[in-house]
């Protein structure tokens, strides 16, 4: 069990292992495979410059399977914390899934980008698409412009979305909650340490200690949905 201040500000750090329960796969928990390929070779700039195709692929079936999944009992917890904490809640999360705001979650920002948006690579402006590309002649093309359209996600490589956002949050934080993260992709990782320098609480939540575990002050052992929902704000 563990217990908020009423007056904390929570920023919270949520990766793959927060949807593990959900019924979909972490990266590293598959041996950082897909059909065979690294994820350095679909999940980067020069992977798409050498196969789109390849990567739309791939793309295209984790939309179908976040679009297949439900939101767990971690995902819920994290909604709960957000009714009770108001604008004193932040969640950062490395998944590009939308599980966290289909459990209600409002204060969400994807670092990594999302699933189920796509962007043209020449005006940049992201838009919904839950499409599947599966062949050549189904790749997407912008409807404007007509250059190639890309999942909107942050590969290997690329600047993750709004850091000086992320940053400021951290920065007024008293509480960081870190789940499900292995914390070996940067600056997603690093952020433990921003924390630790400022002297706020820090606490990690997953079955395995992250390879940053030595800088949280606490490490609590289990899945996401045994340990989110015994995290409470105090008085409320
Ligand atoms: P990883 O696959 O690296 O790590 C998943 C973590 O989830 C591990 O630490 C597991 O111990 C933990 N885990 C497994 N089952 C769990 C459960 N039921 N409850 C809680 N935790 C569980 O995934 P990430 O750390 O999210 O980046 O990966 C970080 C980034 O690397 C991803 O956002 C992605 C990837 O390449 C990009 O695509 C840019």
């Amino acid at each position: 069990m563990v217990q908020l201040l009423p007056d904390d500000r929570l920023f919270v750090l949520t990766g793959a292992g927060v949807s593990a329960e959900s019924g979909l796969a972490t990266f590293r928990g598959s041996g950082g495979l897909w059909n065979g390929h690294r994820l350095d070779q679909v999940a980067t700039p020069e992977a798409w410059a050498a196969d789109p195709l390849l990567v739309w692929r791939f793309y295209s079936m984790r939309r179908r399977d976040a679009a297949a999944a439900a939101p767990n009992a971690g995902h819920l917890a994290l909604v709960r914390l957000e009714e009770q904490m108001g604008s004193r809640f932040y969640l950062c999360t490395q998944n590009v899934d939308d599980l966290h705001e289909r459990a209600g979650s409002h204060r969400v920002h994807h670092m990594h980008g999302s699933l189920f948006q796509s962007r043209c690579v020449r005006c940049e402006e992201p838009f919904y698409d839950d499409g599947g590309y599966e062949l050549v002649d189904d790749l997407p093309l912008c409807a404007i412009c007509g250059a190639a359209v890309r999942p909107h996600i942050v590969w290997f490589g690329e600047v993750p979305l709004d850091m000086e956002r992320i940053y400021a949050e951290l920065d007024r934080a008293t509480v960081l909650l870190v789940a499900g993260t292995s914390g070996s992709v940067y600056p997603a990782a690093g952020f433990v340490q921003v924390a630790h320098q400022r002297g706020i609480r820090t606490i990690y939540a997953g079955p395995e200690e992250p390879l940053n575990a030595d800088v949280f002050d606490e490490v609590l052992l289990g899945t996401a949905t045994e340990i989110l929902p015994t995290i409470d704000v105090r008085g409320a």
